[in-house]
């Protein structure tokens, strides 16, 4: 293999960044031609494909976001527009490429796959939602975020004597909600896994109350079937304790990677490249397992379900009886 791309794609991710750093540099490193397409799928349609230096890609390593920048692309999932992007890739002689984003990506990628692509993925999501990886770039960086808003909501839910529902973003997987929830001393997490019991928050609350606590910090992911603001109301008639609503939004996807992302982006990047340099590769789905580099076959990556820890809500409910 003599020419590779990277892109991005799908929803930012803090960390982003240093993967693609990762990539460029390994991929020069070993003499290959390196090339980034903006804006993901729907910049490759475009042909907005520039070849990268060394020097391109310096001073991104601490920044979030993406600076490839990303799409979620509609005209790709066309024959037409699918067409014009292999036409692209071939325009450029391109080979391999490495996609960083989440599911919807890399099953982007496995399209490209079936049309001769090799294509390695790199898991780059806040949501920690793809089975086959422990976890995946700015995930923990968003669970930082949303542990240091906590904090900040916790003080003045504390002093006027609040309850407080806090919304994170998860849409099927509840990993942000749980690990902030966890490690911020939540009095209740609410995940799209588990159904909710709207007696066992009641009670955790007003045993809470009973013992002196006068504030409690709910935690849902947004994928939960009840609504935020159903949640608070239900909460405020059942308890008689002031409730409030927060909702975190992009403040939990921006924001400089952690030395974890960028130690994860950074390895699995250069893991990228040296898959695509073995002779005869296929393409693969790039992730992490305790502290091991792991891969896995894309389409067998992608089949993977369940990336729901169930020991760690248990701990959770025990740490906040
Ligand atoms: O990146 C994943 C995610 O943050 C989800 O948790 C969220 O629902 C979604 O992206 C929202 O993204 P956007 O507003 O860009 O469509």
């Amino acid at each position: 293999m003599k020419r590779i791309a990277v892109l991005t794609s799908g929803g930012d991710a803090p960390g982003m960044n240093a993967a693609i750093r990762a990539v460029v540099r390994g991929a020069l490193y070993h003499k290959l031609e390196v090339y980034g397409i903006e804006r993901g799928y729907e910049g490759l349609i475009n042909g907005e494909i520039k070849e990268l230096s060394v020097g391109s890609v310096s001073d991104i390593l601490q920044r979030g976001g993406t600076w490839l920048k990303t799409a979620r692309s509609k005209r790709f999932m066309t024959p037409e527009g699918f067409r014009r992007a292999l036409d692209m890739l071939q325009n450029f002689e391109i080979e391999g490429v490495v996609v960083i984003g989440g599911d919807g990506s890399f099953r982007g990628g496995l399209e490209l796959t079936k049309a001769g692509i090799t294509v390695i993925g790199l898991p780059g999501t806040i949501d920690n939602d793809l089975a086959y990886t422990d976890f995946t770039i700015g995930f923990d960086t968003s669970v930082n975020t949303v542990l240091s808003a906590l904090g900040n909501i916790r003080d003045t839910s504390s002093s006027h004597e609040r309850s407080t529902v806090i919304e994170v973003m998860g849409r099927h997987c509840g990993d942000i909600a749980l690990y902030a929830g966890l490690t911020g001393g939540a009095e209740s997490i609410l995940i799209p896994e588990e159904p909710v019991d709207m007696n066992k928050i009641c009670r955790t609350l007003i045993q809470g109350k009973n013992r002196g606590k006068m504030h409690s910090i709910i935690l849902r992911a947004e994928g939960v079937e009840m609504s935020t603001q159903e949640l608070a109301k239900t909460i405020e008639e059942r308890t008689g304790m002031e409730t409030k609503v927060v909702v975190l939004g992009y403040i939990q996807r921006g924001g400089s990677p952690t030395a974890r992302d960028r130690m994860l982006a950074t390895r699995m990047g250069y893991k990228a490249v040296e898959l695509l340099l073995e002779e005869g590769m296929t393409s693969k789905a790039v992730g992490v397992k305790g502290d091991e580099i792991i891969y896995y076959d894309l389409e067998e990556a992608l089949n993977m379900k369940g990336c729901h820890d169930k020991s760690l809500m248990e701990l959770a409910e025990i740490m906040s009886i």
